[in-house]
């Protein structure tokens, strides 16, 4: 029998790349959803609501694994109802991932909660490791509750890892979705002074870091989850420019930015928020990324024709 991972809002963006990886390497994967339940496809999707404990329950005992992804996305306008739902779903989705693991009994090896570098806030050039301090607007506050449901969880056969993810970067949406698009449009300017960092993450990277929190025994606690490699928007926008073939375009100032990301119907601050990060703890542990600059990265992503 194949070892079995369970991925807790593994529907989404991350999860369908990291579904396809952990099945290359020869594990079963349960995807815990909202939608219904359906054993047809490789990947088989279990119903729960993200807050109940229910008979998912089952797919948690004997797991080797699991990963918890779940969260209403924060690239929204955050309104008092919308932010209630993007804090909700995280806590709610820890807490009851942890009661399930409580009631195992045989409890998975190892519980990864992928959580972001949002915790440290608008730090300017600032470099960021796993101890830098906590930021002080809503994003921060969402991500030090979340942390918070994750560390109350008492599981004392399950190894626990938390992965503070930078901005993911892969092919069919993401952040690179609306980005890439607006870039093919001519419209891939820096954004406001561009001097703002972007830590940044290839999905490749983040699979194989997810998989080998899983696997390493010697992993537990908080990591940041980026490439060692954090760019400041302006050379992002460039290094877009250049994959995608597109001439400079002329950057957007930042009364612009408001407007787009009013019209867009999101927040300006995710736009023009710097965070400067590193994955000391990943380097520490002789992590081997396979596309630590940003330029291989984007090639990967958008391959010549
Ligand atoms: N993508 C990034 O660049 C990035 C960066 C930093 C952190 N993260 C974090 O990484 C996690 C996964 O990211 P992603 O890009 O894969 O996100 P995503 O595409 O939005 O997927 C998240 C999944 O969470 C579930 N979900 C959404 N709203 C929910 C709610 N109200 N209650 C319960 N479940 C809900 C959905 O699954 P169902 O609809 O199937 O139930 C959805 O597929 C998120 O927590 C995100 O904050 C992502």
């Amino acid at each position: 029998m194949k070892p079995r991972i369970v991925l807790a809002g593994g529907s989404g963006f991350i999860g369908q790349s990291l579904s396809p990886f952990l099945l290359s390497k020869n594990y079963e994967v349960i995807v815990l959803t909202r939608a219904g339940s359906d054993d047809r496809g490789a990947v088989r999707n279990v119903h729960w609501d993200g807050k109940t404990l229910d008979a998912w329950l089952e797919s948690v005992n004997g797991a080797f694994a699991v990963v918890n992804l779940t969260g209403r996305s924060i690239n929204c306008r955050h309104t008092p109802e919308n932010r209630r739902e993007i804090i909700d779903s995280r806590v709610n989705s820890v807490r009851v991932l942890g009661q399930a693991i409580a009631r195992c009994a045989q409890p998975p090896k190892a519980f990864v909660q992928i959580a972001g570098v949002g915790i440290y806030g608008d730090k300017g050039n600032r470099i960021c490791d796993e101890t830098a301090s906590p930021g002080d607007d809503f994003v921060t506050k969402v991500c030090e509750k979340w942390e918070a449901a994750f560390d109350s969880i008492d599981a004392p056969n399950t190894r626990k890892v938390l992965l503070r993810l930078g901005v993911v970067l892969g092919p069919n949406g993401g952040f690179l979705g609306l980005l890439g698009r607006l870039t093919r449009w001519f419209l891939g300017g820096q954004v406001g002074n561009g001097r703002q960092y972007i830590s940044w993450i290839h999905i490749t990277d983040l699979s194989r870091m997810v998989s080998a929190s899983i696997e390493n025994w010697e992993l537990t606690g908080v990591f940041n989850a980026t490439s060692p490699n954090p760019v400041t928007n302006a050379e992002l926008m460039r290094e877009l420019r250049r994959a995608l073939h597109r001439p400079w375009s002329p950057p957007v100032p930042e009364f612009a930015v408001r407007i787009g990301s009013w019209l867009m119907g999101t927040e300006a601050s995710l736009a023009l928020v710097s965070q400067r990060c590193v994955p000391k703890r990943f380097l520490e542990k002789h992590f081997a990324f396979e596309f630590p600059e940003q330029r291989e990265a984007l090639a990967n992503i958008f391959p010549k024709r």
